[in-house]
């Protein structure tokens, strides 16, 4: 096993600071089986908000340019956190680099850069070198113990999966342009919560294999073009000018998942006020049905038929030491502690290191690049069904060179 891993995050926005808290809290989730974790560099082409970072989570340095972290002898590990049209160039630069690289999802803001990602990162594996993509909500105590229920029988066949990712961020015609809301149709909701809806669903209820009922919606057409830089769902000082919103501010569509006989119904919003996070999956089985909301991550709604109907119906389960990830997990390690979205990004951050070094007792491993491509492929699908008055369409399976 190597001495220390030496870790960097680029891009120090919203989902960054999560990143650079995770790799500092990662070491100490369970049993100390990874070598010594540096924290090394925050690098954001915004110096200010990148030493401030640094400062404030530990690491020794903050840098500017992506390329100084690809070409530092003192990091191995790296978070890819910027906007989703800058993920290709610095991850190709990163693998290339031969630094294992965490890259945020979506994989990419387009299918043809997401394959080539892959294919650099399938390239990478032979020299040793990891790709990985986030898609968080896999960590989520929730959802991982709904899975079990169904893969161990409890549930019984998925019937129907029932999902929304609700967000408020740009609900405010306020609210300034930025990154999140220009560029095709498909890049707006649907990419940046939608692609966890997706991968969520499937996580749950096996593989998507075709889509239809695709439908996009952009509500609020022109925002103010802010006068510096703004974050996701800040008010800032505007110029006076306007932008146009070429994205979706909200998406439905529907989708056959696992052997084709389940049917998924989904919808995505960031218009949606009230509602800052709102990811909530009810999955509904032969046997029984479970429900999950991000506000409570380590709960699930339960109903299965065998209790009957005297005493049957939801019953609210609180997670504890027989579930995946609260055991062992929490620094205070007790029934009832509770769990948050944050962490999440630790045991992905955990589960990352644990590959890179080859632990024996490692987390299950995080998505692969090719399974961001998948679920790429499964919003293509949506896009396509949109485009088409929402016909149905199928999921392109990925083929390899
Ligand atoms: N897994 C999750 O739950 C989750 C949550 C939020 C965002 N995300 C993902 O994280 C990524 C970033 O989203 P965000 O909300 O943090 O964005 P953000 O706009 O808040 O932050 C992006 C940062 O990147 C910096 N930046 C821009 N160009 C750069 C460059 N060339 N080099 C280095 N830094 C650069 C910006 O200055 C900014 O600070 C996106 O891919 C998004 O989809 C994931």
């Amino acid at each position: 096993m190597v001495d220390s891993i030496g870790v960097a995050v680029i891009g120090a926005g919203m989902a960054g600071k999560a990143h650079m808290a995770a790799w500092r809290n990662a070491p100490s989730l369970f049993a100390p089986t990874l070598p010594p974790v540096r924290l090394v560099s925050v690098g954001d082409v915004d110096e200010p908000l990148a030493a401030a970072a640094s400062r404030r989570f530990g690491y020794e340095r903050h840098d500017t340019d992506w390329r100084a972290i690809a070409a530092a002898d003192d990091v191995d590990v790296v978070s890819v956190v910027v906007a989703n049209r800058l993920h290709r160039e610095v991850v190709e630069g990163l693998l290339a680099a031969g630094k294992h690289v965490l890259c945020e999802k979506p994989l990419a803001d387009s299918l043809d850069d997401a394959r080539a990602m892959a294919d650099a990162a399938r390239a990478s594996v032979a020299t040793g070198v990891l790709g990985r993509v986030g898609f968080t909500y896999r960590r989520a105590p929730g959802l991982a113990a709904i899975r079990e229920l169904v893969q161990d029988g409890t549930l019984g066949r998925v019937l129907h999966v029932a999902g929304r990712y609700w967000t408020d961020y740009g609900a405010s015609p306020d609210v300034p342009s930025s990154w999140r809301f220009t560029g095709i149709p498909g890049t707006g909701a649907l990419a940046d919560v939608g692609s966890h809806l997706a991968y969520v669903a499937e996580f749950l209820a096996g593989p998507v294999a075709s889509v239809s009922g695709g439908a996009f919606t952009t509500a609020i057409t022109e925002r103010p073009v802010a006068a510096g830089k703004v974050l996701r769902g800040q008010q800032a000082a505007t110029t006076g000018e306007t932008a146009t919103v070429t994205n979706d501010d909200h998406a439905t569509f529907v989708a056959r998942l696992g052997d084709g006989a389940a049917v998924g119904t989904f919808e995505v919003s960031r218009v949606a006020t009230g509602h800052p996070n709102g990811l909530v999956v009810d999955v509904l089985c032969e046997r029984g049905s479970a429900r999950w909301d991000q506000e409570r991550p380590s709960e699930i709604g339960l109903a299965l038929q065998s209790d009957g109907p005297r005493t049957g119906g939801y019953r609210q389960v609180v997670l504890g030491p027989d579930h995946p990830y609260v055991a062992g997990g929490m620094a205070m390690d007790a029934p009832g502690v509770g769990w948050g979205q944050n962490q999440m990004f630790e045991y992905q951050a955990r589960a990352f290191l644990d590959e890179v070094v080859g632990a024996a007792d490692a987390l299950p491993a995080n998505a692969t690049f090719d399974d961001g491509v998948h679920n790429m492929e499964v919003l293509d699908a949506v896009v396509r069904s949109a485009a088409a008055d929402g016909a149905a369409q199928t999921v392109r399976q990925a083929v390899h060179a």
